[in-house]
């Protein structure tokens, strides 16, 4: 008893870093999530960018009315105008209009059947479970920005992703959900009414399909900085499925690194 007295004690007073340090490798994405995500980045990028070819179109005249409903400012004074003209030259988003059509025409339906087979496959796991946020992740959300912010161990608990990530994977589905439906009703805004009903009509749907491409915009910045301040694990996790973990004690163990983990 004694003996394992001192032992206990003996291992107390070395410095976590002499510690071996334990690895463990644990799952963390399934196949078919890892499928999906990655065949959504390249669609998502090339529906924002043709989306940005055929938006030049209805833009470039500025004393065309529909153009005042991008832009910031108050009354008849604009401030900013989404977007420059610069923006467009810089990116040769000019021009080419039927080029940015046919590609949106084109991508939109895989896009679309892997946004829906996303949620399917959600449903039908019950992964949905990792995604949809609880009442207390909304409770705790200024709390575990915060700790993100000032790069705190995240205060969030859940077995992958904390409250913060669960809320904006969320909205992003109904974010995803509202761009389609959106996008329908603009294409065809007589033959589906019905879609341009659901919308609030067309001019809504416009505006709902322009800021609904703003968001995604948005959350790809946070979601790629994010990426990179989770570290290169976590970055892995999403191509391999799994991640190396610290056992707890041992001298690398960390809880948390962003509010990326739990
Ligand atoms: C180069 C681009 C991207 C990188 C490096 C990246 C990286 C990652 C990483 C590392 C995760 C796992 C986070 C974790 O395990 O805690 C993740 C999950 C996720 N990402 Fe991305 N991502 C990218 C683009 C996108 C885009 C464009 C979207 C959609 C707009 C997106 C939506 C999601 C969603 C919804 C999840 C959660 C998936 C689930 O578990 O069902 N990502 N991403």
């Amino acid at each position: 008893m004694a003996g394992h007295d001192s032992v206990t004690h003996t291992a107390s007073l070395v410095p976590r870093s002499h510690l071996p340090t334990v690895l463990r490798i644990e799952e963390r994405h399934s196949l078919a999530v890892r499928w999906m995500h990655w065949i959504n980045f390249p669609l998502l990028i090339i529906m924002i960018w043709s989306g940005l070819m055929i938006y030049w179109a209805d833009s470039v005249d500025l004393n065309v009315l529909e153009h005042r409903v991008y832009r910031v400012g108050i009354g008849d004074f604009t401030l900013f105008r989404f977007f420059p003209d610069w923006f467009y030259r810089i990116f040769r988003l000019n021009n080419h209009f039927t080029r940015g059509l046919s590609f949106h025409a084109l991508v939109m339906w895989p896009f679309i059947v892997n946004g829906v087979a996303y949620v399917l496959y959600l449903a039908i796991s019950g992964e949905w479970r990792r995604i949809v946020p609880s009442a207390s992740d909304f409770a705790q959300l200024a709390r575990t920005v915060l700790d993100d912010l000032l790069n705190r161990e995240t205060s969030a608990t859940g077995k992958t992703y904390n409250g913060a990530q669960r809320i904006a994977y969320t909205l992003l589905l109904i974010v995803g959900a509202a761009s389609v439906i959106s996008g329908i009703a603009i294409w065809k805004p007589t033959s589906l009414p019905l879609a341009t009903a659901i919308m609030g009509g067309y001019r809504a749907a416009r505006l709902i399909h322009f800021w609904t491409t703003i968001a995604f915009c948005a959350f790809i910045c946070i979601h790629l900085v994010q990426g990179i301040r989770a570290g290169w694990g976590r970055l892995q996790s999403i191509v391999t499925g799994f991640e190396t973990v610290a056992e707890p004690g041992s001298s690398k163990s960390r809880k948390s690194e962003s509010a990326y983990g739990d």
